[in-house]
Parts: C-alpha cells; structure tokens; sequence
C-alpha cells in the first residue's frame, strides 16, 4: 500500500508556510491566499483560517492610521504593527511592507531599513514597491539572506508621481515597461511579486512567463493567487469600493449596529444584570 497520500487537511494546514513551499503551490497549480494584518488580533483569526501569507501592508496607514496615502507611515510604526502580527501567527508567511523613504535611492538604507525590521518584528520577509529603480536595493536587502517580495503596477508610494489611483500598464509600452521590470526582480532573486491594479490579461501573461509566484490585487483570476486590504474585504471601510473588490461580510454595519445597542443597554441600564456582576 502507498504511504505517498496527501496528509489529512488539518496537517496540511498547520504546516509552516515558506517562500519554497509557495514557489511548490505555483509548480502545482495550488492558488496563493494572501490577507493584510495590522495587529494581533486579526493576525491570530487570518492565521487560524489557514491563510498562507500575511502582509502587514503599509496600508496600515489608510485603514490604521486614516491618512490619505501610504507616504506617511514610518519605518518604527511599520515594525510595531509587524511585531504585533508575528505574535498572532503560527503557520502563515509574515511579509512585511517597506514604507517610503526607507529603501528608495539607497540600498545602504534599505538593508539597515530590512535588517531593523527582521530583528524587531520577527517577521520573515519585506516587500519593496518598484522596479529597475530598486533593483539595487532588492540585491542589496537579498544579500543579508532576508527574502523580499516586489510589488509593480499600481504602487501607492508613488501617488504624488501619477496623480491618480487608475489601472496601470494599459498602454504597449507601460506593459512592456512591467514585464521587463518582473523579469528583473526575479532575477534579482524576489521569491514572488504582487501585481496591483492592471489588465488581467498581461497580469496573466506575466505570471506565465515568470518562474516565481505572481499574487495579484485587482489583477484578474491568471495569477498564482489573490491579496486583498483585510479591512476593505470585510466592509469594515464603506468608502473604498473599487471593482476588483469583493465584500465578505458588511463588519461596518455589523459594527455600527453592535456599538449602537451597546449604548442603548448602558444608556438605558440594561447593562449589566445581576448575572454579569460580581
Ligand atoms: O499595503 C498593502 O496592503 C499592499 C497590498 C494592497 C498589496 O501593498
């Protein structure tokens, strides 16, 4: 009798995720789930539903913080929301974002930038936004053994260069632009790439051509998997609603409404019983 059948999938699940065994899932088809984390929290719920790759996502400072952009969050606010995310995670890749101004123009900066957030959070690995512009950084970073993750297409760190958060790469030559700045990151030695907000077919085209896992937000169904905003795909944020996202559960609401009958039953002295009392 064979002893070469799959594990049951409660092992399967709890089996560490790493940057080899997501280049195995590519080889074999088996599509990437990757969710943003901020805290302890919602790493520890994500991590417990078999997510394969957290990122704590600069995002953090629109959903977190409530700024505009990605710009301002800073490089100590980045490793405490990752310090807090690793607590929460057994089994998951933790991927860390570099925030702005911590790897652009200087790849001296940028390995101290993935040194101090290595050995700060815990976390397993960083992801730069960019590309033949940050290639000496992503060399540079690769070096010291951390593993990084790109990320092309939409970059939000770059807003105040485009002007608008519309879909990229539309154009012949942006798309040959893209295509040519993936190659370059996997051969820099990037164990994956994000693609934000492009034409499906080319985010497709790309993940053929390349060897290393393609994870696309807003980039269609032929990619290697899927990353969405954490807070965006459970309705948490109502003013966000691109067409690339899909809502999970309505948690505003659901939020509102808990927060609203909380208030009634203090309000009203509903809250507590005698059976919630000591
Ligand atoms: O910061 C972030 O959450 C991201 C994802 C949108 C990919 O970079």
């Amino acid at each position: 009798m064979s002893t070469q059948s799959a594990p049951p999938v409660e092992v399967s699940k709890r089996r560490k995720v790493t940057t080899a065994r997501l280049a195995e899932m590519k080889a074999r088809g088996e599509k990437i789930a990757m969710l943003t984390a901020y805290d302890f929290s919602f790493a520890r719920i994500l991590d417990g539903a078999g997510i394969d790759v957290v990122l704590v996502g600069d995002s953090a400072a629109n959903v977190i913080h409530g700024y505009e952009t990605t710009v301002p969050i800073t490089l100590d606010q980045m490793i405490d929301h990752a310090a807090a995310v690793v607590r929460g995670v057994q089994r998951a890749l933790v991927v860390v974002d570099m925030p702005f101004g911590s790897y652009q123009g200087n790849s001296r900066l940028a390995l101290q930038s993935a040194v101090r957030i290595m050995k700060e959070s815990g976390a397993h690995c960083v992801k730069l936004e960019g590309g033949e512009f940050i290639v000496d950084s992503v060399k540079r970073i690769l070096s010291a053994g951390i593993p990084v993750m790109g990320h092309l297409g939409l970059t939000p760190q770059s807003i105040y260069k485009f002007g608008t958060y519309v879909v990229r790469a539309t154009t012949d030559d942006e798309a040959e632009q893209l295509v040519k700045d993936a190659l370059l990151l996997q051969e820099a030695g990037c164990f994956a790439i994000v693609l934000e907000k492009i034409p499906a077919q080319l985010a497709a085209r790309v993940a053929k051509q390349l060897a290393i896992p393609v994870i696309g937000i807003g980039a269609g169904p032929g990619v290697d998997g899927q990353v969405l905003v954490t807070h965006d795909m459970l309705g948490i944020n109502q003013e966000f609603a691109p067409r690339f996202l899909r809502h999970y559960a309505q948690l505003h609401d659901a939020m509102q409404g808990a927060f609203e009958s909380y208030i009634a039953d203090v309000k009203s002295a509903a809250f507590p019983k005698d059976d919630e009392s000591y």
